[in-house]
C-alpha cells in the first residue's frame, strides 16, 4: 500500500480558507486520524484527498503519483480510494449483498462468481454472514456501518478515507466499533485517513493523530506524544484535561508566576520570555500533614477550594498560595480533603511541560 503526502494544501470558499497550507505525511499502511473541532477543515481535507475538490494551492501525492494540484485533479474513480461517509450512504432499495457488490460491478474483469465469493467473504470479515438478503432498513446502526465498511473494502482500495463513521452510533457501540476498525486495519493494512472530533476515538484507533486547528495541522504524533508533549495551548487543552500556568522564564529550566517557581521538563527557555506550562491534573500529588514530599519534585502549598467525587477518583480545585493560580488535581479516593484544608502539592519537573509554540501552528 502506498503512503499519502499532502503538501501546503489550501482550499477557500469565498474569503474563508477551509484548509490553509495543510501538510501531512501518512506512511504506507498507516492509520492517521484528523482530529479537531467542528469547522476546522477535516471533511474538506478528506474531500480534497478523495478528489471531489480542487485545491487553490498545494499538492496531494499517493506514492509516486501526484493526484491533485491547482492545475489538475485525477477524478475520484481513478484514485483507487474508498470513502465512508458519516451517513453511510447505503442504497435503501438494495439488499446488503447488492450494496456490497455495487463497487465490484463497476470494476472490469470481475466475474459474477468471483463477485459473489468476494461479497460473501467480506460480509464474513465484518461479521455479517447470513445478512445478505436483508435491506439496510432492517439493520441496526452498527450493522449498517459494517455494511458501509464492507462495501468500501471489497473493492480493495489502496487508500481508505473515513469521515466520522461512528458518530451515528450510541456510546457503547461506538466503543466496540473502534476495536472493530482497528482489527480490520490490522487485517488489510490499508493506508487510512480517519476523521473524528472525538479525541478518545482518535487515540484508540490511530497509529498517529494529526490535530487540526483553523485549516492546518498544528501537531502530529502518537496519542502518547500529544498527551505528554503538547506543543501548543490548543493541543494541550484539546487532548485530555490540563492546567495551564502562564508565567515567565526566569532560568533556562524555571518558569515563575508570582512567587511560584516551577522547574520544568525542558532547559532551553530564554529568560524573560513568556511561557505557558501544561500540568495534567493526575500528575499532581497531594501531600498532607507531616508526610514527606517525593524527592526532586516542585513543592507548592495550597488550599482546597472545591471537591468533586467521581467514583474512581476525586477532583480538586486547589488555590496555590504562591500565586493567583488555581490548579485542578485528580487524586485517588484514599485521600479525602474538605474545602478550606491546606496541603502541599508535589509535581515532578517532567510533568511541567512548557508549550513551545506561542500561537497555534505558527512558531
Ligand atoms: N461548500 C462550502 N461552501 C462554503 N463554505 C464551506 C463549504 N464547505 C465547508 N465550508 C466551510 O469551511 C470550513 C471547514 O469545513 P469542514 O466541513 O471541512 O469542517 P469539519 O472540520 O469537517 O467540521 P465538522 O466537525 O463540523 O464536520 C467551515 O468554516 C465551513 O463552514
Ligand atoms: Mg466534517
Amino acid at each position: 500500500m502506498p503512503g499519502v503526502t499532502i503538501k501546503g494544501l489550501t482550499k477557500r470558499y469565498g474569503d474563508v480558507a477551509a484548509v490553509e497550507g495543510l501538510s501531512l505525511e501518512v506512511q504506507p499502511s498507516e492509520l492517521v486520524s484528523l482530529l479537531g473541532p467542528s469547522g476546522c477543515g477535516k471533511t474538506t481535507t478528506l474531500r480534497l484527498v478523495a478528489g471531489f475538490l480542487r485545491p487553490e494551492a498545494g499538492e496531494i501525492w499517493v506514492g509516486e503519483r501526484c493526484l491533485s494540484s491547482p492545475t489538475g485533479v485525477v477524478p475520484p474513480e481513478r484514485r483507487r480510494m474508498a470513502m465512508i461517509f458519516q451517513s453511510y450512504a447505503l442504497w435503501p432499495h438494495m439488499t446488503v449483498a447488492q450494496n456490497v457488490a455495487y463497487g465490484l460491478r463497476l470494476k472490469a474483469g470481475v466475474s459474477k462468481t468471483e463477485r459473489e465469493a468476494r461479497v460473501k467473504d467480506m460480509l464474513r470479515v465484518v461479521q455479517l454472514g447470513g445478512y445478505e438478503s436483508r435491506y439496510p432498513g432492517e439493520l441496526s446502526g452498527g450493522q449498517q456501518q459494517r455494511v458501509a465498511v464492507a462495501r468500501a473494502l471489497v473493492v480493495e482500495p489502496e487508500i481508505l478515507l473515513l469521515d466520522e463513521p461512528l458518530s451515528n452510533l450510541d456510546a457503547n457501540l461506538r466503543e466496540e466499533m473502534r476495536f472493530e476498525i482497528r482489527r480490520l486495519h490490522a487485517t488489510f493494512a490499508i493506508t487510512t485517513l480517519y476523521v473524528t472530533h472525538d479525541q478518545g476515538e482518535a487515540m484508540v484507533i490511530s497509529d498517529r493523530v494529526a490535530v487540526l486547528y483553523r485549516g492546518r495541522v498544528v501537531q502530529v504524533g502518537t496519542a502518547e506524544d500529544l498527551f505528554q508533549r503538547p506543543r501548543t495551548r490548543f493541543v494541550a487543552e484539546f487532548i485530555g484535561k490540563t492546567n495551564l500556568v502562564d508565567g515567565v522564564a526566569v532560568e533556562p529550566g524555571v518558569v515563575a508566576r508570582g512567587s511560584l517557581r516551577l522547574r520544568v521538563a525542558v532547559t532551553g527557555l530564554k529568560p524573560g520570555a513568556p511561557v505557558a506550562v501544561s500540568i495534567r491534573p493526575h500528575e499532581i500529588i497531594l501531600v498532607t500533614g507531616d508526610r514527606a514530599t517525593p524527592p526532586g519534585h516542585n513543592v507548592l502549598t495550597g488550599v482546597v477550594q472545591r471537591t468533586s467525587y467521581l467514583g474512581d477518583a476525586v477532583d480538586y480545585q486547589v488555590r496555590v498560595n504562591e500565586s493567583d493560580v488555581t490548579l485542578r488535581v485528580t487524586a485517588p479516593t484514599s485521600i479525602r480533603l474538605r474545602p478550606g484544608v491546606g496541603m502541599r502539592l508535589a509535581v515532578a519537573p517532567e510533568a511541567c511541560v512548557p508549550l513551545i509554540e506561542p500561537e497555534e501552528g505558527r512558531p
